[in-house]
C-alpha cells in the first residue's frame, strides 16, 4: 500500500524531538502531513528542546488544533492511510486502548484502529506498571503497532541527530512509508 497522507498527533511525553524528526522525514518523503500537537506537548517542546512550537507546526500540510473534533482526520469517511503518535503518553495511550475519545489525537487513533489502518504508538515511559503493559496489550489486541521509544545503537550513531534519525525511520518503516534516510544492518556489507 502506498503511505500518502499520515496524521501525526504529538503528546506530552519525553522525547518530542522523535515526533519533530518523523514529521521532517515525512515531509522529505513527500508524504502529506496533519499535525495535531497536545497542550502540554507544546510545553514539553519548549522545556527539553530548542525547537520553535510555531516553526514545527508551519512545516506540516494541516495543522489541526488538538481541541477541533470537527476536522477531517476525526472522521472515516477521511482518507488518512496512517496514523501515528510520537511520542504518546501514557495518558494517551490508556485512552486509545479504552476506547475514550478525548480528544482529536485519540479521535484519529480510534479512527486509524476501526478502520483497520496502520497506527503506531511510540509509549515514552520507564519503568512501566502494569497498566501501561496492559494498556499497550489492548492497543496491540486492537490493530495497533507499539513502538517504544528505545533507540537501537547497532548502527553505532555517533550523535544525538543520528540516533533520533535512525529511530524516526523506523516510524516510518512502521507506517508503511518507504525511504533510505536511515542505515539498514549490513547493508552496505
Ligand atoms: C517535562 C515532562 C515530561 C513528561 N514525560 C512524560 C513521559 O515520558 N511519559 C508520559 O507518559 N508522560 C510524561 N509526562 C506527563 C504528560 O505530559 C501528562 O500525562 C499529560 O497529561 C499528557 O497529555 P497528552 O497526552 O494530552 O499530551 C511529562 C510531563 C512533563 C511536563
Amino acid at each position: 500500500m502506498y503511505i500518502s497522507r499520515v496524521f501525526l498527533g504529538i503528546t506530552g511525553a519525553s522525547g518530542v524531538i522523535y515526533g519533530v524528526k518523523v514529521l521532517e522525514l515525512l515531509k522529505k518523503a513527500g508524504v502529506e502531513v496533519h499535525l495535531s500537537i497536545s497542550k502540554t506537548a507544546e510545553r514539553v517542546m519548549r522545556l527539553e528542546t530548542d525547537y520553535d512550537v510555531e516553526e514545527v507546526k508551519s512545516l506540516a500540510d494541516y495543522v489541526w488544533d488538538e481541541h477541533d473534533m470537527t476536522a477531517p482526520p476525526a472522521s472515516g469517511s477521511y482518507p488518512i492511510d496512517a496514523v501515528a503518535i510520537v511520542p504518546c503518553s501514557t495518558k494517551t495511550l490508556a485512552a486509545i486502548a479504552n476506547g475514550i475519545t478525548l480528544n482529536l489525537i485519540t479521535r484519529a487513533a480510534e479512527v486509524g484502529l476501526k478502520e483497520r489502518r496502520r497506527v503506531v504508538l511510540v509509549i515514552r515511559e520507564s519503568p512501566l506498571s502494569l497498566v501501561h503493559i496492559r494498556n499497550m496489550e489492548l492497543a496491540t489486541m486492537a490493530g495497533a503497532i507499539v513502538m517504544p521509544a528505545a533507540p537501537g545503537f547497532y548502527t553505532r550513531p555517533k550523535t544525538l541527530e543520528e540516533l533520533v534519525t535512525t529511530f524516526a525511520g523506523r516510524v516510518l518503516d512502521a507506517l508503511g512509508v518507504k525511504h533510505s534516510f536511515t542505515p539498514r544492518w549490513r547493508q552496505a556489507q
